[in-house]
């Protein structure tokens, strides 16, 4: 059995579009395959409509020991199976923390009880987390899916410094096996020079006895094709949902270019060789890739010269019609006065209530006896 990881810190680069459609696509050809999906976001699972949703047994429970891998296995095509993840799995990195060889626990599942199948593919998450260090330290080979853009390459380096790390302390036979190319942009000179560079990288460090001395860069790339985006939705591989498209295209002559690499796995009628394509590009000569001990991205001028750069005119405030126009303004209404009576007329005054005493006792007021007390000035 061949266990092959496919990851990538960097998100969204591809990973599960190939796990899914190298892995349909290899099965197609006669290989036992079995995907496992290590994903919380379980993006896998999903782009194979795996009922019940979510499923009843899944890599999380495999993780956390209440489950056997043999019982999650889905089967979902010939020659396919799936062993889901659910939003679960996300706990695991911090219920496992503390467990002693948590980065061990899926290589020790798929040894415990050997799956039977021929080739094993792991999608990971987009992170170099406990959930990938597990994918690492069980896998025999890493898939490396790229997107050929500048700032999509910066994030290898950390990725092969995490191989080499765990190839010395976990897993003495991890070897980085492959490099694809996915959402290639054809019609973009960015893309293969970036493909230069990748293979001055690789070609540099050939032989030697890094994890990546004998890495591939598989020469079919996936182009960029939005049936491949559809497809998930559907929960269907691209080979059920438009096998006529370029995706399913891509995804099948690299299929073959697998089968080339890895007769063992297949029939004898599934070794029938198929025309190579060109290489991806032309321009690149291995007699004159750079000697790189630590891979750095090659800089390039950039794209944009501000020295070439077309002036910038000053952006010209736009008249508008003041929002309030006194002009146009509704005429103010003159103030009319109160309706009402007002509170005091002084020419009606109220009439002043005299107590009945002081009309009876004219000259000042009487003060009663007693009311103050009487003092003595002395
Ligand atoms: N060659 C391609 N052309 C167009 N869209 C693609 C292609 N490959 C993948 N996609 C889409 O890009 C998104 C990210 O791809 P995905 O395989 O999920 O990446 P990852 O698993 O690395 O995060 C998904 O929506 C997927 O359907
Ligand atoms: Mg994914």
């Amino acid at each position: 059995m061949l266990t092959i990881v496919v990851s990538n810190q960097k998100g969204g680069v591809g990973k599960t579009t190939t796990v899914a459609n190298l892995g349909a696509a290899l099965a197609a050809r006669g290989c036992d395959v079995c995907l496992i999906d290590l994903d919380p976001q379980s993006h896998l699972t999903l782009h194979f409509n795996i009922e019940p949703d979510p499923p009843d047994v899944s890599i999380y429970d495999v993780l956390s020991g209440t489950a056997r891998l043999v019982d999650a296995r889905i089967a979902v095509q010939q020659n396919l199976s799936v062993v889901p993840a659910v939003i679960d799995l996300a706990a695991a990195e911090v219920e496992l923390a503390a467990t002693v060889g948590r980065e061990q626990i899926l290589r020790d599942a798929l040894l415990a009880e050997p799956l039977g199948h021929q080739l094993v593919m792991i999608d990971c998450p987009p992170s170099l987390g406990l959930l990938t260090l597990n994918a690492l330290a069980a896998a025999d080979e890493l898939f490396i899916p790229l997107q050929p853009h500048f700032l999509a390459l910066q994030g290898l380096g950390k990725l092969l410094e995490t191989v080499r790390l765990v190839q010395r302390r976990i897993n003495p036979a991890l070897r980085v096996a492959g490099v694809v190319l996915c959402m290639y942009e054809t019609a973009t000179r960015l893309a293969a020079e970036v493909v230069d560079d990748l293979r001055g990288f690789f070609d540099a460090a050939r032989g030697s006895d890094c994890p990546w001395g004998a890495t591939r860069i598989f020469r079919t790339v996936i182009r960029r094709n939005i049936k491949l985006a559809e497809c998930p939705s559907h929960g269907e591989t691209i080979f059920q949902y438009d096998p006529s498209s370029r995706g399913a295209l891509d995804y099948g002559e690299m299929a073959d270019e697998f089968v080339r690499y890895y007769p063992d796995l297949f029939p004898p009628k599934a070794r029938a060789p198929a025309a190579p394509r060109p290489p991806v590009s032309a321009s690149y000569n291995p007699a004159q890739a750079p000697p790189i001990a630590a891979w750095k991205p090659v800089r390039r001028p950039p794209l944009y010269n501000p020295a070439q750069a077309p002036p910038i005119v000053a952006p010209r405030p736009v008249r508008r019609p003041p929002l309030y126009n006194p002009a146009q303004a509704p005429p103010v209404a003159a103030r009319r006065p109160a309706a009402s009576a007002p509170c005091y007329n002084p020419a009606q005054p109220p009439a002043v209530v005299v107590p009945a005493a002081w009309r009876a006792a004219p000259g000042p007021r009487p003060v009663s006896a007693g009311a103050v007390p009487e003092r003595s000035l002395s």
